[in-house]
């Protein structure tokens, strides 16, 4: 563990979801969209980069054919707060008009990502568009959003690990945890 980056262990706080945990939610969500969405085209669009864990475990939970895209949106700049603007930095370069859509997200904060990346998505008239998200932090909601699948809701803190950083570090870790800005 002391290999993994230097001076950081000490600022994760506790475990808030283990990987067992993970797993076992995104096992029964995989389950319900496969059944869902059997038979028709299936595009997911994950976010990057926090949600690159999310997607590549989500995928492999899905027993139907399905393609896969990916979008950069950038709102945290560093630290642990948002800078208020979303910028998407680079875009799927196919077209979704014949596909069924599903955004793949790793938390709903303040709503803004996923107001921009719908708007954005919604305009190039896909078959549908629904959102999954691993995580949701439903107090800090500035947009008013609601996913369509969430796995996990939490309170107001920050977390890492699974896909999800802070200061670009962390998103290596298997779990959930909460962040000790204090120590
Ligand atoms: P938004 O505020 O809903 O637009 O969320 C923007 C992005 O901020 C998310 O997709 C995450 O990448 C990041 N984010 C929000 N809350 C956290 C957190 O607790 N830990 C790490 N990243 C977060
Ligand atoms: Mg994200």
């Amino acid at each position: 563990m002391d290999t993994y980056c230097p001076d950081s262990l000490s600022k994760i706080k506790r475990v808030v979801i283990t990987k067992e945990e993970i797993d076992a939610a995104i096992a029964q969500v995989g389950k319900q969209i496969s059944d869902e969405y059997r038979g028709k085209p299936l595009l997911l669009v994950s976010i990057l980069k926090g949600a690159f864990v999310f997607m590549a475990d989500f995928c492999r939970s899905l027993d139907i054919p399905c393609e896969i895209a990916f979008m950069c949106a950038q709102s945290y700049f560093n630290g642990t707060s948002s800078s208020g603007n979303v910028n998407i930095t680079m875009d799927i370069g196919c077209d979704i008009s014949n596909y069924n859509v599903i955004i793949v997200e790793d938390i709903i904060d303040t709503g803004r990502t996923l107001n921009e990346v719908i708007k954005l998505l919604r305009s190039r008239n896909p078959l549908s568009l629904k959102v999954v998200t691993l995580l949701d932090k439903p107090d800090r909601r500035v947009v008013e959003f609601n996913a369509d699948y969430t796995l996990f809701t939490i309170p107001d803190f920050f977390v890492i690990g699974y896909g999800l950083d802070c200061g670009e570090i962390y998103r290596n870790l298997p779990y959930i945890a909460e962040y000790d800005e204090n120590a």
